[in-house]
């Protein structure tokens, strides 16, 4: 067996289908895990499309360890304290660049192909709809141009067949995980961004290391294969089993 890799890492995680979804298999990450930040003071950071109000419930069913900070709303939120009292202000302002939630609002409610989620996945820096996989293909490019139109360079990212976020430009899961990083001072090849859909993919586009689980959705395989490079892993096993492999693969356990 090799010895353990002493060095500390940030592990960052996506929830649904990446983390969660076999239990057996996150149960033995878990331990992992927890005994590298126990012993070498590795980070955990969980990086989710839920709300807080989501992200609780899934946590109050589910057996996950503290995260040592919470990315939420695909990355229009970040808490650093424990109890995830106080979203990070600084995060905050960055987010309203270039953002008129109002106007926003009223240029996509045009589009009566838009059906709006629940009001606990709609915060100030984050619109979400369920979008109809057969008409995405058309609504998307024309929903851009209507926004580009009135000036917003804002980012729309579909996941799953079935979500559309529409987030601020400076606003996404990637960008949260870098501002994450520079605040720790971590850099990017000790770092391990884990997902299984099109919200994760924003992560999957920087120096950091990759791993997509087995059992990813099409549109981030998709892109796995215009996008395969060494820092890209796509692992065998599903969810929490595929994170372990890539844990393995990198070398960081
Ligand atoms: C989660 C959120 C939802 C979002 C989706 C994709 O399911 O609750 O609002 O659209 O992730 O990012
Ligand atoms: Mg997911």
């Amino acid at each position: 067996m090799n010895a353990p890799n002493m060095n500390p890492f940030l592990f960052v995680t996506d929830l649904d289908n990446t983390l969660v979804g076999d239990d057996a298999a996150l149960a033995e990450l878990n331990q992992h895990l927890a005994s590298h930040r126990e012993q070498y003071d590795s980070k955990i950071v969980y990086a989710t499309g839920r709300s807080l109000y989501l992200y609780r419930l899934l946590a109050s069913a589910k057996s996950l360890l503290p995260p040592d900070a919470l990315i939420t709303s695909v990355g229009t939120e970040m808490y650093f304290d424990r109890q995830h009292q106080q979203h990070d202000p600084e995060w905050a302002s960055i987010l309203s660049q270039g953002w008129n939630r109002e106007e926003i609002v009223e240029i996509a409610s045009q589009f009566t192909q838009l059906q709006p989620q629940p009001k606990s996945e709609q915060n100030p820096y984050k619109i979400s709809y369920y979008l109809a996989q057969a008409v995405a293909g058309e609504t998307i490019p024309q929903l851009k141009s209507a926004l580009n139109e009135r000036g917003y360079k804002i980012k729309l990212i579909y996941s799953a067949g079935q979500d559309l976020d529409l987030l601020p430009k400076n606003g996404d899961k990637g960008l949260a995980v870098k501002f994450l990083r520079q605040r720790w001072d971590i850099a990017p090849e000790q770092t391990i961004v884990c997902g299984d859909s099109g919200n994760d993919i924003a992560m999957f586009k920087g120096e950091e290391k990759s791993l997509i689980v087995g059992n990813a959705k099409p549109e981030l395989l998709q892109w796995y294969e215009a996008n395969s490079s060494e820092n890209n892993y796509l692992a065998k096993s599903a969810c929490a089993g595929g994170i372990l492999e890539g844990l393995k693969h990198f070398s960081f356990i």
